[in-house]
């Protein structure tokens, strides 16, 4: 069926730019929405964002006026009648949904597709609540809608056969990359993304490190476009907590329970962007690097500690070009006893076996401009600031992590390449979809499967063996294709 008019009920963030996707692609929208303010909202929403693309030369005032034209805002279902599809963009609440679809399923065409773009709900479920679940299918979007480049095409186990084919194909008219997936809480894209950014959030909660670091290690060391606290308040903490919940009813275990941090933010209000107020508030205040510290002066020489390997000697080629000296003599009294760590060794004996674990710390060089300068339970503040000076001194960033496994940026990725490698162990995903997911709906510049073969799989089994090691939670334990691959020196994104 050719889709020509297309009903968009729920005209929040997500809804308004759904109905800019689909009026884009020459599609006629009816934007519902029961609630006249939001609906109103909505409209001004498409509004603003149409008036960005002018602004920024991306649109001329004739597209813009023909798109508005599309669009047609409707306070009731009945205007879904001529739709050849209808979306549900509401809430993540089951019984909502359900009456949505009973109201769709009452005014449209019987032979109008239903799709629900459910971040993790059951479509089944939601199908099988309609008088024609065959027609019933998930089309999920990622926010920002207009942007983000993915969708995941949700099939049921009643979902009538070429419906997901046909789907997909609107997809690509949409100039969207779809992900066929069948009904499984999260589908790809989410069931990955939320432990990650929930296992962000339990970090800060945890006081392991600042919001600030944690964010930077993942775009300074992992190159990901958003730190995981500030996309957690991008997607609307209450949201991302309905999602966990899912997950974690379908699924178990610590990766996918919510942190208690996320649920008292939500009972508070700071839901994130909408609310002004989540991790972080906004409008941004200005940034301003004076803490009113004096900055802690670079030493001349730095004491250098390493196994020898290609980190110390990387290391130590980048102290020297900075016209600082560098000793291997322990016994010479420097005021910083640099140790090149490694995100699967701890720092703390290297530095005890160098006699003066009060100057040491870790310093590990993460992707590109980052240093992770790792506190060991005896580094001094002394230490540490000295520490800092040198990463200025070099050029990095410095980000701070306790003398844990996989340090900062190894201990939010590598439990994320975990989960990804047990979501193909699973059969549920390949590696190649899994990789497109995440790129396009979540802009990774590579998919979790270029970032392990990058990594390197045996990096990422030792860190892994060494966080259950500590931590004892399963969530940590290397899924056993991961440890394969890895004795077979086999990589996920090659042929074999
Ligand atoms: N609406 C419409 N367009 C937007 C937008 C918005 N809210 N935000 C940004 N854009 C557009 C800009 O207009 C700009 O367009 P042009 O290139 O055509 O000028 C483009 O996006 C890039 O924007 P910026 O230069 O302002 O900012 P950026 O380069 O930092 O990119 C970003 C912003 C696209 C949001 C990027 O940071 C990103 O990819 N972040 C990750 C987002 C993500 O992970 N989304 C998935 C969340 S999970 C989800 O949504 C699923 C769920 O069910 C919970």
């Amino acid at each position: 069926m050719e889709i020509r008019e297309v009903a968009v009920v729920g005209m929040g963030t997500m809804g308004a730019g759904i109905a800019e996707v689909f009026a884009r692609a020459g599609i006629s929208v009816v934007a519902i929405d029961v609630d006249a303010q939001a609906l109103s909202r909505g409209m001004a929403a498409l509004d603003a964002s149409l008036a960005r693309a002018v602004s920024r030369g991306k649109l001329t005032s004739s597209e813009q006026a023909q798109l508005l034209g599309r669009v047609r805002a409707a306070a009731g279902f009945g205007d879904a009648a001529g739709a050849d599809l209808a979306i549900e963009v509401v809430p993540e609440r089951l019984e909502v949904k359900r009456q949505i679809f009973a109201e769709l399923d009452r005014v449209c065409r019987p032979d109008a597709i239903l799709a629900s773009n459910t971040s993790s709900l059951s479509v089944t479920s939601i199908a099988a609540g309609t008088k024609n679940p065959g027609r019933v299918i998930g089309l999920h979007f990622f926010n920002p809608a207009p942007v983000m480049r993915l969708v995941e095409v949700v099939s049921t186990v009643l979902t009538a056969d070429g419906l997901p084919g046909e789907i997909a194909s609107l997809a690509r008219r949409l100039s969207k990359t779809p992900v066929q997936v069948s009904d499984r809480a999260g589908f790809v894209a989410n069931a990955l993304l939320l432990p990650y950014l929930n296992h962000a959030a339990s970090l800060f909660e945890r006081g392991y490190a600042t919001a600030e670091d944690i964010d930077v290690a993942a775009t300074a060391g992992l190159g990901l476009p958003m730190g995981p606290l500030a996309l957690l308040d991008l997607i609307g903490l209450d949201t991302s907590l309905s999602v966990l919940d899912v997950l974690h009813t379908e699924f178990g275990g610590s990766r996918y329970m919510p942190t208690p941090l996320l649920r008292r933010l939500t009972e508070a209000g700071r839901t994130g962007r909408k609310a002004g107020r989540g991790f972080y508030t906004y409008p941004a205040a200005p940034q301003t690097s004076d803490n009113g510290n004096e900055p802690a002066a670079v030493p001349a020489t730095v004491t250098l500690v390493g196994l020898g390997d290609a980190a110390e000697t990387e290391l130590a080629s980048m102290i020297a070009a900075a016209g600082l000296n560098v000793t291997r003599n322990t016994g010479h009294p420097t005021d910083l006893v640099v140790i090149a760590a490694a995100p699967e060794r701890p720092v703390l004996p290297e530095a005890l076996a160098a006699g003066r674990p009060g100057q040491a710390v870790g310093l590990h060089l993460a992707g590109s401009g980052l240093a992770e300068v790792v506190r060991t339970a005896l580094s001094t503040e002394a230490a540490v600031a000295a520490a800092d000076a040198l990463a200025s001194r070099l050029g990095l960033q410095a980000v701070h992590s306790p003398d844990r496994p996989g340090f900062l940026v190894g201990a939010l990725l590598y439990p994320h390449l975990a989960d990804a490698v047990r979501m193909v162990q699973d059969c549920y995903a390949s590696a190649a979809d899994v990789d497109t997911a995440m790129r396009l709906g979540c802009g990774y510049p590579q998919g979790p499967f270029h970032l392990l073969d990058k990594a390197g799989l045996r990096q990422a089994l030792d860190v892994l063996r060494a966080m259950y090691a500590e931590y004892g939670d399963p969530a940590f334990a290397p899924p056993p294709l991961l440890a394969e691959h890895a004795v077979a020196s086999l990589g996920f994104t090659s042929a074999p």
